[in-house]
């Protein structure tokens, strides 16, 4: 890794990203155990959690390691105490900390006071764990990465740019399509295509669902309202109703396309009722998926394995 924290899939190289997935693999086989005892992972979170925080607290047990879970409630980041003060009182007493943060500038100032390892649990910009977790259950459903099409749909948001750097760094080819004013970040963007100008991936954005689904390997979508944005949530569903995904736009995609969601998923708005139980769709791996790739990533970061 780059560095000593995860707060972007940008600080990772294409190398990194394969051995956390071929490690992820060994993990899955129930490989490694103990490879953390007596380490402590502390999650700081701001915003509520399933998947992250309860992949992450097995993650560590199963590595014979522990976590200290810190509720929105009890957290008060920047309002308690100031950011860099937790980071610096959190240091003396865990290995690392796992933060979940409404801005993305929490997470960089709890990073650069902290002198332990901090893992972008989620942020308004990206979230890294997921689209490693992601790629992870693409590799094992298509056998390779490179030169495979991914389509999202509907907003350019934390989960879009994360998987967009990530497809980009390892060869996949990235399509969205995204209603004007909600497409990805143009700094993002940037980044992406100078990884995409090395891998040969090639990014393609649209507002048209129908041509970014054509012959995909990968249909990808994320709720139209993130947290956070919850005021604007009818708004959102005006602007969004095109670009639900159903039945319809999915038979543009290939026959053996697979249809993922990070979830929570939002069932009648981004996805049809009923379409993630569709055999096409392997949202419950890529759930189940989190915990692997993060018991790789921890033994790297923690252990340096
Ligand atoms: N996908 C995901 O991060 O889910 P949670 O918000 O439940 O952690
Ligand atoms: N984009 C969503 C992802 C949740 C896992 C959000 O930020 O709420």
């Amino acid at each position: 890794m780059k560095g000593k924290d995860l707060l972007s899939v940008s600080d990772l190289s294409r190398e990194d990203i394969r051995s956390l997935i071929s490690n992820a693999v060994d993990m899955k086989a129930g490989g490694w155990l103990s490879l953390l005892s007596g380490k402590t992972l502390a999650l700081v979170f701001e915003k509520p959690s399933l998947r992250t925080r309860v992949s992450f607290e097995v993650a560590m047990r199963q590595l014979g390691g522990q976590t200290i879970y810190l509720s929105p409630a009890e957290v008060g980041l920047g309002e308690r105490e100031s950011v860099p003060d937790a980071a610096r009182v959190l240091s003396r007493y865990v290995d690392a900390i796992a933060a979940r943060t409404f801005s993305h500038y929490t997470l960089e100032t709890l990073a650069s006071y902290a002198n332990v390892p901090v893992i972008n649990a989620l942020s308004d910009l990206e979230h890294p764990c997921q689209a490693l977790a992601d790629l992870f259950t693409i590799y094992e459903r298509k056998g390779e990465l490179n030169s495979l099409t991914l389509a999202f749909i509907g907003d350019g948001n934390n989960v879009a740019h994360s998987l967009l750097l990530a497809a980009s760094l390892t060869g996949m080819n990235f399509r969205i399509a995204s209603p004007t004013g909600y497409r990805v970040q143009d700094r993002i963007l940037h980044l992406a295509q100078g990884y995409a100008n090395d891998s040969g991936a090639k990014i393609f954005c649209t507002e048209e669902p129908r041509l970014a689904v054509s012959g995909a390997d990968i249909v990808y979508t994320d709720v139209w309202t993130s947290m956070g944005q919850e005021a604007e949530a009818n708004r959102r569903r005006q602007i969004f109703a095109n670009y639900q995904v159903n039945s319809d736009l999915l038979s543009l995609a290939r026959e053996d396309a697979i249809l993922m969601h990070p979830l929570p998923a939002h069932h009648g708005e981004e996805v049809a009722e009923g379409i993630l139980d569709s055999p096409k769709s392997v949202v419950f791996d890529q759930a189940e998926n989190r915990m692997h790739l993060q018991k790789a990533l921890l033994a790297e970061m923690l252990a340096g394995y």
